[in-house]
Formats: C-alpha cells, sequence, structure tokens
C-alpha cells in the first residue's frame, strides 16, 4: 500500500515522501483496520513532521491525526460490536498516534467513530481534533457562562471558526483577534460579535470599551509570543486564559505582575492529554454531541482544496500560504 512516510524530522518539504510499504497485519483483538478516504493537513501534523510538537513518533513516521475511512476488517472482542464497527461502515479515525496518511491503518476500536451517512466525506475527515478541542475548551474546561465574553486569537482558523459558531449556539458572546481585518465581514457572518485586528487595533482598549470596562473573563490563544501580552492585559479580573496553539513558534514575553493583580491565570490545553483522563462513555457523549452539532452545522469546517497522494508537494505548499481559506485534505485511496 501508499503511505507518506518521514525518516528525519525537519521541513515537510524536504522530507515527507510517499512509499510503498507493507499492509499492516490483520487487527488483533479491540483493533480495526480501516481502508483510509481523506485525511487533513492539520497544524499538529506538520509540527510533528518539524519536530516541534509535544509527544514525538520513533522514526520512520507516518503524520496524520484524524481522517475518515471505511472499516474493512474486525479483531474479535466485544466494544466493535456494539458499537456496531463492522467491515463496510463508514467511520472517522481519531488516531492519537499518527499515522493515518496510508491506504490502510490498524487502531483501537475505541478510536474509530461510526458516522451518519448525511455527513460529507469531507466533514468527518475533520471531525474529531478541532470540534473536541473547540467544545471541551468552551463547554467543560472554561465553562463560558451565558452572556459572557469571550476573547479569542486566531479566530479565522477552522477553530476559531467552530468557537464563534458555539457562541451562537450557547449563548456567549466572542472578541475575535484576526491578523487581516478582511476576515471581519466573513466572520460577523458566522456570528462574530466583534472583530479586531491584531496589527491596527489597541487590543486591551477596545475590549475595554467593548465589555464597558469590564475586560473579558474568558479568553482562548493558538499564536503564542509578545501579542500574548496584550490578551493577557485584556482579561477580566479572575480572568482565565487557555493557551491551546503555538502558530508563531515564538515565546511570550510574560511579567508576571500582568497576572497577579487580579489574580489572572494562564492554562495550557492539549486534547489528547484532556482525553486521556475521560472514560469510554464520556468520551462517547462527546462524539454524539459532536455528530449532532456537524449536522446543525455549527461545526463545519471550511475546505479549501483536496489532493491526492500524488500532489503531496503541492498540498504542502498550499497548507504553508497565508490566506489559504480553509483546510487542505488528503484523498488516500477508496475517495469518491
Ligand atoms: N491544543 C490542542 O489540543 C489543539 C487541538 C486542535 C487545534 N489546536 C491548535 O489550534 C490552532 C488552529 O488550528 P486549525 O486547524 O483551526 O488551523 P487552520 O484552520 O489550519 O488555520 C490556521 C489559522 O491561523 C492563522 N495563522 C497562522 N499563523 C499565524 C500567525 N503567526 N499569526 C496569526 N495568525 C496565524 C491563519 O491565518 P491566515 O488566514 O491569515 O493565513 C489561519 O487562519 C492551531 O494552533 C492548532 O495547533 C490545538
Amino acid at each position: 500500500m501508499k503511505s507518506v512516510v518521514f525518516d528525519q524530522f525537519g521541513d515537510p518539504r524536504d522530507f515527507l515522501q510517499v512509499r510503498e510499504v507493507p499492509m499492516p497485519p490483520d487487527p488483533a483483538a479491540g483493533e480495526v483496520r480501516v481502508r483510509m478516504r481523506m485525511s487533513p493537513i492539520n497544524p499538529s501534523d506538520l509540527m510533528t513532521v518539524r519536530g516541534l510538537y509535544g509527544r514525538l513518533p520513533k522514526l520512520p513516521a507516518t503524520p496524520g491525526f484524524e481522517g475518515v475511512g471505511v472499516v474493512d476488517a474486525v479483531g474479535s472482542g466485544w466494544l466493535a460490536k456494539l458499537r456496531g464497527i463492522k467491515p463496510g461502515r463508514r467511520v472517522a479515525v481519531l488516531n492519537g498516534v499518527g499515522g493515518n496518511w496510508a491506504e490502510y491503518v490498524v487502531l483501537s476500536a475505541r478510536h474509530v467513530v461510526p458516522v451518519p451517512d448525511d455527513l460529507p466525506d469531507d466533514q468527518v475527515a475533520t471531525f474529531f481534533v478541532n470540534p473536541a478541542t473547540a467544545i471541551v475548551m468552551t463547554q467543560r474546561v472554561l465553562q463560558v457562562a451565558r452572556g459572557g465574553w469571550l476573547l479569542q486569537t486566531g479566530a479565522g482558523s477552522a477553530l476559531g471558526r467552530m468557537v464563534i459558531k458555539l457562541g451562537k449556539h450557547f449563548g456567549f458572546r466572542t472578541i475575535n483577534v484576526v491578523r487581516r481585518k478582511e476576515l471581519a465581514a466573513e466572520l460577523k457572518q458566522l456570528g462574530a460579535d466583534e472583530v479586531l485586528s491584531s496589527t491596527e487595533d489597541k487590543i486591551p482598549a477596545r475590549v475595554a470599551e467593548i465589555t464597558s470596562g469590564a475586560m473579558a473573563p474568558y479568553a482562548l490563544d493558538c499564536i503564542g509570543g509578545p501579542g500574548v501580552v496584550d490578551i493577557i492585559q485584556s482579561l477580566a479580573p479572575q480572568g482565565r486564559l487557555l493557551v491551546y496553539g503555538t502558530l508563531s513558534n515564538e515565546l511570550i514575553p510574560l511579567d508576571p505582575r500582568s497576572l497577579m493583580g487580579g489574580q489572572r491565570a494562564i492554562e495550557g490545553f492539549w486534547l489528547s492529554e484532556w482525553a486521556k483522563q475521560q472514560g469510554v462513555l464520556r468520551m462517547l457523549g462527546l462524539f454524539r454531541q459532536i455528530t449532532s452539532l456537524l449536522r446543525a452545522g455549527v461545526l463545519t469546517t471550511p475546505v479549501a482544496a483536496t489532493y491526492t497522494l500524488d500532489q503531496l508537494p503541492q498540498a504542502i505548499e498550499h497548507v504553508e500560504r497565508q490566506a489559504r481559506g480553509g483546510k487542505i485534505l488528503l484523498k488516500l485511496v477508496g475517495a469518491s
């Protein structure tokens, strides 16, 4: 079968290759084999290839933390049976260790989710990483109150757009920071209450105006770097900032006094660590919630383009462009 492989950490353009590799073995007890259809290229995939992600695989390795495929074989065990996972069933494939950018993958039955027929492949391919993170950060960790203000950076990202729509759905208000002000109309159309520019606006002053001086009780940051200082200065007393991404790859120049006064807090969030602390039933509940919010159009992922494995270099080049306008998907075997 074909698989994307890297032997060294570094620039994805230099080190990612498509290779013929042996088929994975038959699934053992509790496992399933999936014939993959599509997988997104997420920031975490390319950070892994660059050697910058929080947990790195043994080399050689295959990227790909999520995707959509069709069950090809099922090992013995009760979990797959109980959840209707059988050959021919279309599933979202949540591969926490990576490896989905291949024609076939074997993984635990706990990590595949049967999905309804009315969800298109491109939305099932992006079923978990961003939708789960957006729901868990806003509803489980921060528990953003109805009517409360949430300030977020990277608001034009796929995940940022989901947070905006979750705000409309659950009744919280969003102040959205983007590097390209031209996104304002598009984000307002999705339901953004306010859109600010990281380059043109004085963020703390604008947040003070918008909240009538109360400032933001909740914030999310996926950029890192000096801009985070503005976000901290925009927090209300006892306000909480979750940092969950490092798109700028820069450090935050932090003055401890900005947290001490007002007892503000910065916390880290990583979905894979959070998921490890949840039992099977809680995860099944989260999968159900994602499915129904996807069907309701709340967690839609915008897709910019889909490439075949033979077009991998073009796909990587497209991902690295500014203003790419949505997710880039890789079409694996059997995609329609
Ligand atoms: N902690 C977790 O468990 C977890 C889980 C899921 C996702 N994440 C993180 O969530 C973030 C968003 O993911 P995604 O899949 O939604 O991303 P995405 O759709 O691929 O979009 C990336 C966005 O970030 C913007 N961007 C890139 N570099 C930037 C910079 N240096 N300064 C400002 N904006 C920048 C781009 O803006 P332009 O449109 O202007 O190019 C684009 O809107 C990533 O950091 C990802 O790693 C974390």
